[in-house]
């Protein structure tokens, strides 16, 4: 896995974007997407630019369960405000957590990635080495499914819900499978509250506890971070 350690966040999302912009002018088509507060300043430069998206197609990771789409707390909701509306794209798939059947659901998802291989697709870690919704103990083999959220992540994203309770019980994500699937991936991690999390990813023993190891098995992987986040790093990591 390549690493790049930048100063702070801003850095990092300009970085990320470079890469985006990048892989975009030489024929990428598909990208994965991922929400959260990590990828905030990569959307930022993104729409500052004059980068057309008219004939990209997105699929995002994760959407939570029973939030409708113009719920501001919902997956969808964070998209439309922070790219899609200021960038159109030719077409954006996000899951649906309103579907009344999540396991169809689950398998159109996965034929659409099929249908759609993705080009580059971007990921955050959550504390646990988390990627998407995919808690550890998550099967590397798993496809599109229903995760029931720890205490930990609904405890986390409670941050975004006026109270604990609002925040939703389980979600539809991408699985571990579909991820290492993409062609190019680019993770990004920003404050200290990683820093465990981007070590264990980096230099541990590849297993299903901490989803992330996998992604050493990937061919392609650029990781950005900010120092805080690769505090715990090996110095041969650090440029
Ligand atoms: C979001 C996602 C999650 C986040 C992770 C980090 O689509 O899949 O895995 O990337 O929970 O969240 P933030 O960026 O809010 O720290």
């Amino acid at each position: 896995m390549k690493v790049i350690v930048t100063e702070n966040k801003i850095q990092g999302g300009a970085k990320a974007f470079e890469i985006f912009e990048k892989g975009i002018k030489n024929g990428a088509k598909v990208l994965g997407l991922a929400t959260g507060s990590t990828p905030e300043t990569l959307y930022q430069n993104w729409v500052e630019s004059d980068l057309n998206c008219s004939d990209l197609i997105s699929i995002n990771l994760d959407e939570y369960v029973g939030l409708k789409p113009d719920n501001p707390q919902s997956y969808h909701y964070f998209m439309q405000k922070h790219l899609f509306d200021k960038k159109p794209f030719k077409k954006t798939y996000v899951p649906d957590g309103m579907t009344e059947d999540v396991k169809s659901f689950c398998k159109e998802y996965d034929q659409i990635i099929k249908d759609n291989p993705i080009d580059i697709q971007l990921l955050g870690i959550g504390r646990n080495g988390h990627i998407a919704f995919n808690e550890p103990g998550t099967p590397f083999t798993s496809t599109t499914h229903e995760v029931k959220l720890t205490e930990n992540t609904i405890k986390a994203n409670s941050r975004f819900f006026d109270n604990i309770d609002e925040v939703p019980k389980s979600a539809i994500c991408m699985g571990i499978a579909n991820i290492m699937s993409a062609k190019k991936i680019v993770l990004m991690a920003f404050g200290e509250k990683k820093a465990h999390a981007i070590k264990e990813m980096l230099e541990g023993e590849i297993s299903e506890e901490v989803p992330a190891t996998i992604l050493q098995k990937h061919p392609d992987v650029t990781v950005i971070c900010d120092e805080a986040a690769a505090q715990e790093l090996d110095d041969k990591y650090k440029n």
